[in-house]
């Protein structure tokens, strides 16, 4: 049996599974320790009980004949389909078709799985520094070249940092595909619709792909950024996005999410909607009956007031590390319309050492910016998903250690 090269010349283990093996080796040697984890962006609050009414609901009519379900449709039941359009699109005028709207398990399967589209030599383009799910997911397809000091030789970063303002340079070589990640992860930072349009132009004048991630649009505080990509003019020809309800309302451990290809994103004289509808019917099955009941709650009245409550308690959280670590002189960015604040290294140590220093003498586990890429080297990411008192305490212990 021959192995995929690709996938086993991937650096490393999958970042946030080289986090947790450390956090678990530092804890199995210091039981005591009290560790404060801001690290992956992995939500604390309960479900909106509006979720949980639609789940119990959902099991019982479940245990009937009657409310007994099978296999879900490929694509998502309609009247979950109809009340993301109604919830996520109509309110900022942009029109989406049922069809062109795909539920899914998750935002990161899909984003991973959108690169089975691409042939075997597009060329892509990441800003930098990025979620690791769309570089990896290119390099096991064997899209990248080889990773060289941190780097692989056939992908193109657009750097984001602080003296660009983290807004990303155009490509300056031809590529087929840009992912796209607003609010952003890993720096928590926005771009303006005047921004966003930059990139849409580019790509319709390049017939090249946006592929956009809105997973934390939930957290966007000011009604003049947009939430969706298809806010920009133009943006229903080149772009794909990505939304989750992990983030949004709670979901990461009921998994829920939807892509949307629009009927109009054409390559190769190929309507991506199909191809995408193609890939999915095989290789998925569907969300739960259940699962997809609790999201169609997530736009209830009572839903949609207890999901912003939650989001309103990590904004809470955020705005208490910014304020913190700024106080303390430590030039940090993000943290407004994201639930991640992105933080310069102290004398501009290596990340990863901060992040053992952090751990040994704060017990705080946070990411390391280089685990998002090349110019992530020198940052460190916070997420704001602890409770309120874990977040105050932890702000304090690094204020301290440094
Ligand atoms: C993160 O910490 O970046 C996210 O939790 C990752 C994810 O959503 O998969």
């Amino acid at each position: 049996m021959k192995i995929n090269k690709n996938l086993a010349a991937l650096p490393a283990g999958y970042l946030f599974a080289e986090v947790a093996k450390r956090v678990k080796t530092f804890s199995a040697e210091n039981p005591d320790a009290r560790i404060l984890r801001l690290g992956i962006g992995d939500v604390t609050r309960p479900l909106a009980p509006a979720v949980v009414a639609a789940l119990k609901k959902a099991a019982d009519e479940m245990g009937t004949p009657e409310g007994f379900h099978g296999y879900s449709p490929d694509f998502g039941y309609d009247w979950l389909i109809d009340a993301i359009i109604a919830g996520d699109y109509a309110p900022r005028g942009v029109e989406i078709a049922r069809d062109e709207v795909f539920v899914s398990d998750g935002a990161k399967s899909d984003v991973g799985n959108l690169q089975e589209l691409f042939g075997p030599d597009a060329q892509i383009a990441v800003t930098d520094p990025v979620y690791p799910v769309y570089v990896d997911s290119n390099a096991m397809a064997g899209r990248l070249g080889d990773y060289v000091n941190g780097k692989w030789t056939n992908l193109t970063y657009l750097p984001c940092n602080a003296e660009n303002g983290f807004v990303p340079p155009l490509p300056e070589k031809r590529v087929d595909v840009v992912y796209l990640c607003y609010p952003n992860n890993p720096t928590g930072t926005v771009l303006t619709k005047e921004q966003l349009q930059v990139f849409v132009d580019w790509a319709l004048e390049n017939d090249a792909l946006i592929v956009y991630d809105a997973a934390y649009k939930a957290f966007i505080s000011d009604d003049a950024i947009p939430r969706s990509i298809y806010e920009v003019p133009g943006a229903k020809k080149c772009a794909i996005e990505c939304c989750s309800f992990s983030k949004t309302a709670g979901f990461t451990g009921t998994r829920c999410a939807y892509t949307v290809v629009p009927g109009e994103v054409t390559y190769d004289g190929v309507r991506l909607n199909r191809l995408w509808g193609r890939r999915q019917a095989t290789k998925f099955n569907g969300v739960s009956y259940l699962t997809q009941r609790a999201a169609q709650a997530v736009y209830s009245p009572e839903g949609q007031k207890q999901i912003l409550e939650t989001i309103a308690y990590y904004r809470e959280n955020a705005r208490v590390i910014l304020a913190g670590l700024k106080k303390a002189g430590i030039l940090a960015f993000g943290g407004v319309h994201s639930p991640y604040v992105w933080m310069k290294t102290p004398e501009g140590m290596p990340s990863w050492d901060f992040f053992d220093l952090l751990l040994k003498k704060a017990q705080v586990v946070g990411t390391p910016g280089e685990g998002f890429g090349p110019a992530g080297e020198g940052y460190f990411r916070l997420t704001a998903f602890n409770t309120l008192e874990n977040t105050r305490a932890a702000v304090e212990r690094i204020v301290s250690v440094l």
